[in-house]
């Protein structure tokens, strides 16, 4: 496939951060139309592309020197950093900085019935979650046993369903944990998107063009600030 002489920039297709991922290339001066249809975006007036993927795929993308750049949720990231570490896979790549959106936190809920005291409580339980790295780094700090039930999607009906008798995932509002019947008892984690870069050494042109970008954000944040 070989490298290629634009740069790659990878976000969320569909989710919490895609609009506000676009946006902030938009601000930085970058022209594009997004086709719903289309997984590329070819830029108008820079060397840039931009990969609309799913954004588990996002990490691993950058990690692999596939895509230049990525826009993604730190607890994404560390879950995939894990993961990959666990399986012998590259697992590095550079976060450029901190973003101003995506603010979100990974925490362990259970239902609304469910007497809490502290985490001991947790004792014994099957927990359904999307991010079971992040939940045993917790569970393992805190010295309790538990059972995982791996979903990537509906997390939050697991224990109506029976699944599981807790969820450990990931809260902004917190209206979808009320809507379920569950409520939060530890937050495990605090997360923000952030942009990433891969370990690959660039062609000159190609970092001075990252260079720039990153420049632009922090002119875009530090306005909006
Ligand atoms: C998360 C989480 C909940 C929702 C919580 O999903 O899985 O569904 O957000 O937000 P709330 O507290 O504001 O109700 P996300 O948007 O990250 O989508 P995904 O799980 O499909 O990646
Ligand atoms: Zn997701
Ligand atoms: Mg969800």
């Amino acid at each position: 496939m070989g490298q290629s002489k634009r740069l790659r920039i990878a976000i969320q297709k569909s989710g919490r951060l895609s609009k506000e991922s676009q946006q902030l290339l938009k601000s930085c001066g970058v022209k594009f139309n997004v086709n719903e249809q289309r997984l590329i975006a070819h830029a108008d007036n820079m060397p840039i592309d931009l990969l609309r993927v799913r954004d588990d795929d996002i990490p691993g993308l950058v990690m692999d020197g596939v895509v230049d750049l990525g826009i993604i949720g730190e607890n994404v990231l560390e879950e995939e950093q894990i993961e990959r570490q666990l399986a012998g896979k590259p697992a590095e790549c550079t976060k450029l900085r901190e973003l101003d959106f995506g603010s979100c936190r990974l925490s362990l809920a259970v239902p609304n019935e469910f007497k809490y005291k502290d985490a001991n409580s947790l004792e014994g339980l099957r927990i359904a979650t999307s991010y079971p790295n992040l939940l045993r780094r917790f569970m393992q700090e805190k010295g309790i046993t538990y059972s995982d039930c791996m979903l990537k999607g509906s997390v939050e009906v697991a224990p109506r369903a029976g699944l599981s008798d807790g969820i450990c995932d990931l809260v902004s509002t917190g209206a979808t944990l009320e809507a379920n019947g569950l409520y939060e008892t530890e937050v495990i984690y605090r997360s923000m998107a952030c942009i990433i870069q891969s370990n690959e050494t660039q062609p000159t042109e190609k970092q001075a063009l990252i260079n720039k970008i990153l420049s632009r954000i922090n002119g875009v944040i530090r306005a909006r600030e």
